[in-house]
């Protein structure tokens, strides 16, 4: 779907489907005075999530008007109206219309800037289907175009709103697809012709690469697949004066746990152990697009880790890329083997900060559920600016603390680190203790997503099922503060 902006008052408005966004208890504006009786009759009193439908029958410039409760301005956020956006697409989509109209209301205390890009980002992203594999298309219908409305011009505001949700729209279908056809060689070439189209310079290291470099973690965890690991680097404005950031994303494309196997119930979820790589694929898009003023360098170690006879052991002991060995106690800890040597990998680039998102532990979803993701850092302020861009974007993170005590917990008897900490305590937190030792004295943020990196349930804007692409508005948005500081 595109949306776009076209400058008109709200009496001007012509057209099929009109949506407004109405606050509890706030005087209707006179231009919708026509609707007032029948609201009263429907009961609709502005409250949040109510809906009132109309059909005009002539009365107005636009043939169906559909008002969305805000409920009361003092309970209103921002995502509020990302979330009556996508309440809009979805009546669209139950009319059959192709096209729908938002008018941007003008809320006390919210700029109406900020209201158009999170009605922008709510409809982008409701109306995203995965329909790659139906092969019977006859009763699936898109809506095209969403229209925003207003008085003033907001057209900047839909651009930047229309940014920020494509790319997590793409990330969103990248991480849908199965592990037989998004292999890391697939995901490799998907990140190849990303690059092309949006000026990035991107580098393949394939597993021979990686074997000359020492990418124990990468080659360990990969060891039981057919599908050869790769390890992908892509780097906006490279070789430009400009602060350097770096990203990294956990790319297990399936982890069945490897020979330390998972219970089978529910393994299929685990097509979207890629999910923090592909998000570096649409912050790296994102960024581009925003033309941001800085450096940014994303990479992606892309692994399968499933059981075989060449399969890693629970009991061995490997090196990583930076010549720590690690006793590897439970295969299925894999991601923190392949971020070990990506982490390791970003951190000789002197970056200000490294930033890497993964489905890191199970344990992050019994701390927090599926409504934040967990952050770790060694800075303040960057959890700082973290939080504030989760906030804006409703990608909202909860810090974690990281003290030594839980990496001592990390310590083998017989190596440098253990890859699972004893009797399972403070898994996520252990987990992002042991990603520590490989960043060095770089500034750094682990967000772990794998509580919302997916859907089970409906949402108002991130579909009833499936990926969300969580995480990329928020580091996107985090890369876009942190590129105003000096
Ligand atoms: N990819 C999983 C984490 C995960 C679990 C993501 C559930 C999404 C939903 C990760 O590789 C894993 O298996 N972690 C283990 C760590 C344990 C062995 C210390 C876990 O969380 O059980
Ligand atoms: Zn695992
Ligand atoms: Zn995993």
């Amino acid at each position: 779907m595109k949306a776009e902006f076209k400058r008109v008052s709200l009496g001007n408005v012509k057209g099929e489907l009109l949506c407004v966004f109405l606050i509890e208890g706030e005087k209707l504006p006179k231009e919708l005075g026509l609707f007032s009786k029948d609201m009263k009759v429907h009961r609709f009193e502005s409250k949040k999530e109510q809906t009132y439908h109309s059909c005009t029958m002539g009365r107005a410039k636009f043939a169906h008007m559909l008002a969305v409760g805000l409920g009361k301005r003092k309970d209103l956020r921002l995502d509020d109206l990302r979330k009556a956006a996508g309440m809009s697409v979805q009546h669209a989509s139950y009319l059959k219309q192709k096209e729908v109209m938002i008018h941007v209301p003008d809320i006390k205390g919210i700029a109406a800037d900020d209201a158009a890009q999170a009605i922008t980002e709510g409809a982008l992203l409701a109306a995203h289907q995965f329909i790659h594999y139906k092969t019977e298309r006859e009763d699936i219908f898109q809506v095209g175009r969403v229209q925003l409305t207003h008085a003033k011009d907001l057209s900047k505001a839909v651009q930047l709103g229309s940014i920020y949700a494509d790319a997590q729209n793409y990330a969103r279908e990248i991480d849908e697809h199965p592990a037989n056809i998004a292999t890391p060689a697939a995901i490799a070439k998907e990140a190849k012709k990303l690059a092309k189209q949006k000026k990035l310079a991107a580098t393949v290291y394939d597993k021979k690469a990686l074997q000359k470099m020492k990418m124990g973690g990468i080659l360990a965890v990969s060891r039981g697949s057919v599908e050869p690991p790769v390890l992908v680097k892509l780097e906006y404005n490279k070789g430009r004066n400009y602060p350097l950031y770096c990203l990294v994303g956990k790319g297990i494309t399936f982890d069945s746990g490897g020979i330390s196997l998972k219970p089978s119930k529910g393994m299929h979820e685990m097509k979207y152990d890629k999910t923090g790589a592909i998000n570096v694929l649409g912050v790296m898009k994102a960024v581009a697009e925003l033309k941001l003023p800085i450096r940014l360098i994303g990479f992606m170690p892309l692994s399968e880790n499933v059981p075989s006879g060449s399969a890693q052991k629970p009991g061995d002991i490997i090196k990583t890329y930076d010549g720590k060995t690690v006793e590897v106690l439970n295969t299925d800890a894999e991601g923190r083997l392949i971020l070990a040597d990506a982490l390791a990998l970003a951190a000789e680039h002197k970056p200000r900060a490294i930033i890497d998102m993964a489905t890191l532990t199970g344990a992050i979803i019994i701390s927090l559920g599926r409504h934040a993701a967990g952050l770790f850092t060694n800075d303040d302020k960057l959890a700082k600016t973290l939080d504030d861009a989760g906030l804006e974007t409703h990608e909202r993170v909860w810090r974690f603390p990281l003290w030594p005590e839980y990496t001592e917990m990390m310590k083998s008897d017989f190596a440098d680190l253990k890859n699972i900490s004893e009797h399972g305590e403070a898994g996520s937190i252990t987990a992002a203790a042991f990603l520590q030792e490989f960043v060095g004295d770089a500034k750094w943020a682990h967000l772990d997503i794998a509580g919302v990196d997916m859907v089970k349930n409906k949402h108002f804007y991130l579909g009833k099922k499936g990926a969300t692409g969580t995480g990329v508005r928020l580091v996107t948005r985090a890369l876009a503060k942190l590129s105003q500081k000096k």
